[in-house]
């Protein structure tokens, strides 16, 4: 099979018209060429949202996660970092009622939103009855998984999925507990099902 060139083209013509593309290219818009904006400068948003109640304003890097502000500017350590990667639930939160992972939560994208930590389940002085059923059934060892698992068990509850101990288990599942205080958890949460 022949592998000639359908259109003659010689070397020089070849070269000739390569540095023609190679100009074409050069003689782009200088806005086709801008240099891009430095993606290393921290660049801050303003966000003002509810937190436990109160209203929050927080100045963020737009990269700052719900959970690094929680336990740096805002002072709010009960959300623990387990393993910053979604995928052991110990920064669990509530964002408008629903459970959150707070560690793949921009801070930056909360305007206007309600969001609860496990700082502000209690009502004073009264525990929240998930947080009582806890203590009562000894479903806590270490201690580290434990204000996520309660963040989550109160949110299966509310989500109406604590019907069976099966089901307890299966919408906890995201919550890991490297002591293995499972069966007393999904005892905490059958206890407190009752006084939510
Ligand atoms: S720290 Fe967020 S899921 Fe593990
Ligand atoms: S009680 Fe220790 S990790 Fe759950």
């Amino acid at each position: 099979m022949s592998t000639k060139p359908l259109i003659p083209v010689s070397r020089r013509g070849f070269l000739g018209g390569s540095a023609a593309t190679l100009s074409v290219a050069a003689a782009k818009p200088a806005s086709a060429q801008a240099t891009p904006p430095d993606q290393t400068k921290p660049r801050k948003k303003g966000v003002t949202f509810t937190l436990n109640g109160r209203s929050q304003q927080l100045d963020a890097d737009t990269r700052l996660t719900l959970l690094d502000a929680l336990r740096g500017p805002l002072g709010l350590p009960g959300s623990k970092k387990g393993c910053d990667h979604g995928q052991c639930g110990a920064c669990t939160v509530h964002v408008d009622g629903e459970r959150r992972l707070s560690c793949l939560t921009l801070a930056a994208s909360l305007e206007g939103r309600e969001v609860v930590t496990i700082e502000g389940l209690a009502d004073g002085e009264d525990l929240h009855p998930m947080q009582q059923a806890f203590i009562d059934n000894d479903a806590f060892q270490c201690g580290y998984c434990t204000p996520g698992q309660i963040m989550s068990a109160v949110a299966c509850v509310k989500e109406g999925h604590a019907r069976t101990d099966e089901e307890i288990r299966e919408y906890m599942s995201g919550n890991l507990c490297r002591c293995s205080a499972y069966p007393n958890i999904v005892a905490a949460v059958k206890q407190a099902k009752g006084r939510m």
